[in-house]
């Protein structure tokens, strides 16, 4: 099929919003193949992965994962009467919690990360017995109706109230403000995301969270890590919220953990924290929740994650992609005003919207993808697979140099 037509199915048959999106960002391409940390499109163009919205951790077409599945297939088991239960799910969840700091010993899947924060909403309740919920500005946690209620977006809930009564919005690093909140001893669960992802790239202070942590355990309240972008080893660590020393009650994964292929997300829980789930199994459920292509998919994303490289791996990549950007930064800094972030992780501060704009069709077009921030237009995300090389970042490197060295030549002829 060609890029027009496939435009004009989905213009007719799906949101005409997205064909417009996918007019202006498809660089005229349609995806056809993918391998480690390349897209090729349809007419043999390629793209450097350094967006995907932070879902290729593991590289595209990863031969562990896709292995795993087709030795599943190949056994004659694709899925679950969830009548019987399957020996996928026992390995996964056992997987899973050894990832885990050892405080957390229970975990459920879900299919998606919004899934997965609806489930610790309604576990915060059953366990507190307190409606109240609480997040941080910037905070970005889904678009189902509980998770849109503690995502800090008001476009994005434009109307679609009422969503969530009882929601507290935190200033983030506001330490007065949470105590203030929490000391009601009516919250249930308090969200944080330790690197906000669509937010801006934005690492919570450390002290903020020891802050947050302490007073949580002070006044009742659950300490949810939301760590569906930001898990698996994306910032250096398996979990970002390590940094900050902090024993989250409850830590939600995502994106990664399907390896960018199968649906999945996990919530992870203290015994504590679990108990009504435990009692109750019917409270929380999802029909395609923890099905054998999902177990078998976690299992050998958590393998990888458990390879005494994979984490020294990650922060050397991060510390190359670090020092381009620096390089980066030094030259354009009226156009690139910051950079954050941990590992492969990253944000590209940008001088205005335009620029954030201008840089991310410049790049595309030329054959490197970035990721928008959903909730900050001024920052673009580098979110890319961990199998990066070297010859890669400094594509990476010459792409954005030509791009914000455009942003420049733009200004100085407007
Ligand atoms: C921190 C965080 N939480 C939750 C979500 C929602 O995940 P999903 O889009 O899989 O529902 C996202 C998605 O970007 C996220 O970044």
């Amino acid at each position: 099929m060609d890029y027009q037509s496939l435009l004009q199915e989905i213009r007719t048959y799906g949101s005409k919003g997205w064909a417009i999106v996918y007019g202006v960002s498809g660089a005229g391409e349609y995806e056809r193949a993918a391998g480690g940390a390349w897209i090729t499109g349809h007419k043999g163009k390629r793209f450097l992965d350094c967006g995907s919205f932070a879902l290729f951790m593991f590289g595209h077409g990863n031969s562990k994962i896709l292995t795993a599945l087709q030795d599943l297939l190949s056994d004659g088991l694709s899925g679950t009467s969830r009548v019987l239960c399957h020996a996928e799910l026992a390995v996964a969840l056992e997987s899973l919690v050894a990832l885990a700091p050892s405080h957390l010993q229970k975990a459920m899947f879900l299919n998606s990360g919004s899934e997965a924060v609806e489930a610790a909403i309604k576990l915060c309740r059953l366990k507190t017995k307190r409606k109240k919920l609480a997040h941080l500005s910037g905070s970005y946690h889904g678009k189902t109706a509980g998770a849109l209620s503690l995502t800090d977006h008001a476009g994005f809930k434009a109307d679609a109230h009422p969503l969530l009564q009882d929601v507290v919005r935190i200033e983030r690093e506001n330490a007065i403000e949470l105590e203030t909140a929490l000391a009601t001893g009516d919250i249930a669960g308090l969200f944080v995301e330790a690197v906000q992802g669509e937010g801006g790239i934005h690492p919570v202070e450390p002290a903020f969270l020891q802050t947050a942590y302490k007073l949580c355990r002070q006044y009742g309240t659950l300490l949810v890590a939301d760590e569906i972008q930001s898990g698996l080893g994306r910032t250096g660590r398996l979990w970002a919220f390590e940094r900050s020393n902090i024993e989250p009650d409850i830590v939600l994964a995502g994106k990664s953990l399907g390896g960018g292929i199968v649906p999945v997300s996990a919530l992870i829980a203290s015994e504590s924290a679990f108990s009504p789930f435990d009692h109750n199994p019917y409270l929380h459920s999802s029909t395609y929740g923890g099905n054998p292509l999902a177990c078998r998919t976690v299992i050998a994303v958590t393998e990888i994650a458990q390879a005494k490289n994979f984490l020294p791996d990650v922060e050397q990549k991060g510390a190359w992609i670090e020092s381009a950007l620096e390089h980066l930064h030094n030259q354009f800094s009226d156009v690139l005003s910051a950079c954050t972030g941990f590992g492969l992780m990253r944000g590209l501060h940008f001088s205005s919207n335009i620029y954030a704009a201008t840089t991310l069709e410049y790049c595309l077009k030329t054959g490197l993808l970035l990721s928008p921030c959903l909730s900050n237009p001024t920052v673009l995300r580098l979110v890319p697979p961990y199998c990066l090389e070297r010859s890669d970042v400094d594509y990476m490197h010459g792409v954005l140099q030509q791009a914000l060295h455009h942003c420049r030549t733009l200004q100085e002829s407007s």
